[in-house]
């Protein structure tokens, strides 16, 4: 049994009852189903056996921002994964999950010195420039260790692709990328710095890209700089065509990826070059749930609040974006419905899961799931209102493992400093 199914009345996640896991474990807790990624990996990458030649089946480097466990890497490192990392935090968990060096690409608008020189240490694949003053950056620092940096260009192909617009950036006046017209001369000062080699290009348009119209009118921009360049004597040896691969949180018409990995094989294969993937969301974003006791039905005269444990600091995504996020009952699942605005305990209005949901009715001590919450929920979580960061669990043919343990107050509050020369530092010493 993989996946999240109801089983004696109960919701499993691989065979495993999340009541189990709710009191072995407490709650609020993240429980993210191995069998899910499992299937979802294999599915991107069977598209793309499907369409494209065996000799340039691409990398897929997962990027590790949509959900960073360690067991999760682990987990996709062990299927042939890749990683696409955006800071040096997500590389050391790389090189932690198993990941080698030349698995490995680094993105981001602003790396620093530390994060470029580790990189470098690591023999990652590439960095993707984001700007010509990261690239001065990048020679500089690759000069100081000895190593000579990799270095791909990422292009701002000016295309809205994301579901969102916080999620979009592939728009020109967006911060990422290196505009077409000057990629030449980016091109051309990496060959001629000291310690910066050239190798490719790259571009991500944003997440939720959900037509194969968008990825098409964006890599179109490639044959032509890539012959551009070549006839100016560079060598583009990889092309990195991002990630934004679409989940379903509600009712969304999904990307079909069989005909974005066969427009791949038409625009992206001829090019001859590796090629190099970054799926984030599409890989576990379905594969995880946040597991919520109910603390209080709150009625009003005009609503009925479904207060929950989780909170906004557990999962951002509706306060952030205004995503849609299915709940569901653990039990009880075929209870009459009602309809809740579904919030959790944080002092603030936007920590407001759903509004006017209709769902099965539930009452105080009952489980919930939040579910599609395996990308961008614990990754993005915060420590908002001191509460501590919820465990990680992850399920596996009717097995569970804590692959995160709950945060602990004294982690959190043990870092703050009262100053000597705070007048209430005795006070509160004392
Ligand atoms: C450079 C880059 N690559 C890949 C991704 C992954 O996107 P998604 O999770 O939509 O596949 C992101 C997401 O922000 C990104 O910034």
């Amino acid at each position: 049994m993989t996946g999240f199914q109801e089983k004696d009345g109960v919701l499993h996640a691989d065979g495993v009852s999340l009541s189990q896991i709710a009191r072995d474990v407490g709650t609020p807790v993240y429980v993210y189903s191995a069998g899910v990624i499992e299937d979802q990996y294999k599915k991107l990458a069977g598209a793309f056996q499907k369409a494209l030649p065996k000799h340039r089946q691409p990398l897929i480097c997962y990027a590790c921002k949509a959900n960073s466990n360690v067991a999760v890497l682990n987990l996709l490192q062990g299927l042939g994964s890749g990683l696409e990392i955006v800071s040096e935090g997500e590389l050391r968990r790389g090189l932690k999950a198993g990941f080698k060096g030349e698995q490995i690409v680094s993105t981001g608008v602003g790396k620093s010195q530390s994060e470029i020189a580790q990189c470098l240490k690591a023999g990652i694949l590439q960095l993707n420039v984001e700007s010509l003053p990261e690239l001065e950056k990048i020679n500089a620092v690759a000069a100081e260790v000895g190593i000579k940096a990799k270095v791909a260009f990422r292009l701002n192909p000016n295309v809205s692709g994301g579901g969102h617009s916080k999620i979009s950036t592939g728009r020109k006046g967006d911060k990422f990328g290196i505009g077409i017209e000057v990629m030449e001369e980016a091109y051309a000062r990496a060959a001629q710095m000291t310690h910066t080699d050239p190798v490719g290009l790259s571009m991500h348009l944003g997440s939720q890209v959900f037509e194969v119209a968008k990825f098409e009118e964006a890599f179109s921009k490639f044959p032509e700089i890539v012959t551009k360049l070549r006839s100016q004597g560079h060598s583009v040896k990889t092309l990195d065509i991002g990630g934004g691969f679409p989940i379903v949180y509600k009712d969304e018409q999904l990307l079909d990826l069989d005909s974005y990995a066969q427009w791949v094989n038409n625009i992206i294969v001829p090019l001859d070059t590796q090629i190099i993937t970054e799926p984030g969301r599409y890989l576990v974003g379905g594969a995880g749930v946040i597991l919520s006791e109910v603390v209080f039905v709150k009625e009003t005269e005009t609503k009925k609040h479904l207060i929950i444990d989780a909170a906004m600091n557990d999962l951002i995504r509706p306060a952030m974006y205004d995503s849609y996020h299915g709940v569901e009952p653990v039990q009880n699942r075929n209870a009459p419905w009602a309809t809740y605005d579904i919030v959790g305990p944080i002092c603030e209005t936007g920590d407001t899961f759903s509004q006017g949901r209709e769902m099965q009715s539930m009452k105080q001590g009952d489980l919930a799931v939040i579910k599609t919450a395996g990308a961008y929920g614990a990754s993005m979580a915060s420590n908002y209102n001191t509460r501590p960061m919820a465990p990680e669990v992850m399920t596996k043919d009717g097995h569970y493992a804590v692959i995160r343990e709950r945060q602990t107050y004294e982690e959190i509050i043990g870092r703050d400093i009262i100053p000597d020369w705070s007048s209430k530092k005795t006070k509160a010493a004392s």
